[in-house]
């Protein structure tokens, strides 16, 4: 198989971030590829590098130099609005902080990626989609009259629902207590079950990373050799 037949592939990716004496080194020649419906746990010290590579996957930052293709996309191709109608079809982003529209209830803030899709049927697929992560009840609910389990789940239905074939995920249990944070994994591994989802998961927690598929660990900004083995 070549490059193009990965559902994520990488190749050689630099990338620097800040400016002046600001400025970091953070990928340093990472070339990677994901299996389409493979788990992958990406894991790492504290400033390896695990938050800027999820965030070059997924588009939202910019290599300086390297190849990103993302389903047969090379995104290096696409402007920025391209971009982010490229990522608003195929990819779901959960961030560690939620990232929720404090001003917009749970079934507003499901719904804002296929409004912004311009979807006809966008609030009864956001329903759906709350029932489904175990939400029926909070529809209405602010962020702030949530907890953050309750948050983090609403952050998830609102990745899931444009059905996207790749989703990314950035310590999403890291604010949640382990009960929780339990109900969320097993939610992520149903997508990739059910709806055969790629699933790329920072975590701290070895455990987490063991239910993946393959465990891909950096240093410094550059994969470690040897490590990105298989577990199962
Ligand atoms: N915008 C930026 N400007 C300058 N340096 C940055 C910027 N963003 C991140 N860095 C630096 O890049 C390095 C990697 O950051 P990154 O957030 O990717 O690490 P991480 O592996 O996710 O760490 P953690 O486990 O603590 O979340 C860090 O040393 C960080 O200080
Ligand atoms: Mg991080």
């Amino acid at each position: 198989m070549g490059m193009q037949d990965k559902t994520i592939a990488l190749h050689d990716v630099d990338l620097s971030l800040g400016r002046g004496a600001a400025r970091v080194h953070i990928l340093k020649g990472i070339s990677l590829e994901v299996d389409r419906g493979e788990a992958v746990g990406l894991i790492g010290p504290s400033g390896s590098g695990k938050s800027t590579l999820l965030m070059t996957m997924a588009g939202l930052e910019r290599p300086d130099s390297g190849k990103v293709i993302v389903d047969g996309t090379d995104l290096s191709g696409l402007d920025e609005d391209a971009l982010a109608r490229f990522r608003g079809r195929r990819i779901g982003i959960v961030f560690q902080s939620f990232h929720l529209v404090p001003t917009m209830t749970a079934l507003e803030n499901v719904a804002l990626p296929l409004e912004l899709a311009g979807e006809s049927d966008a609030f009864e697929r956001a329903e759906a989609e709350l029932q489904a992560v175990g939400l029926g009840q909070r529809l209405h609910h602010y962020p702030a009259q949530l907890s953050g389990g309750e948050q983090q789940r609403v952050a998830i239905a609102r990745a899931i629902v444009p059905n996207p074939a790749i989703l990314v995920a950035d310590e999403p249990t890291g604010n949640l207590d382990e009960n929780t944070g339990g109900s969320i994994i097993d939610l992520l591994f149903a997508l990739k079950r059910d709806r055969g989802a790629t699933l790329v998961l920072v975590t701290h927690d070895l455990n987490l990373a063991r239910l993946c598929d393959r465990m891909v660990r950096l240093r410094s900004g550059q994969v470690e050799a040897g490590a990105a083995s298989a577990v199962a």
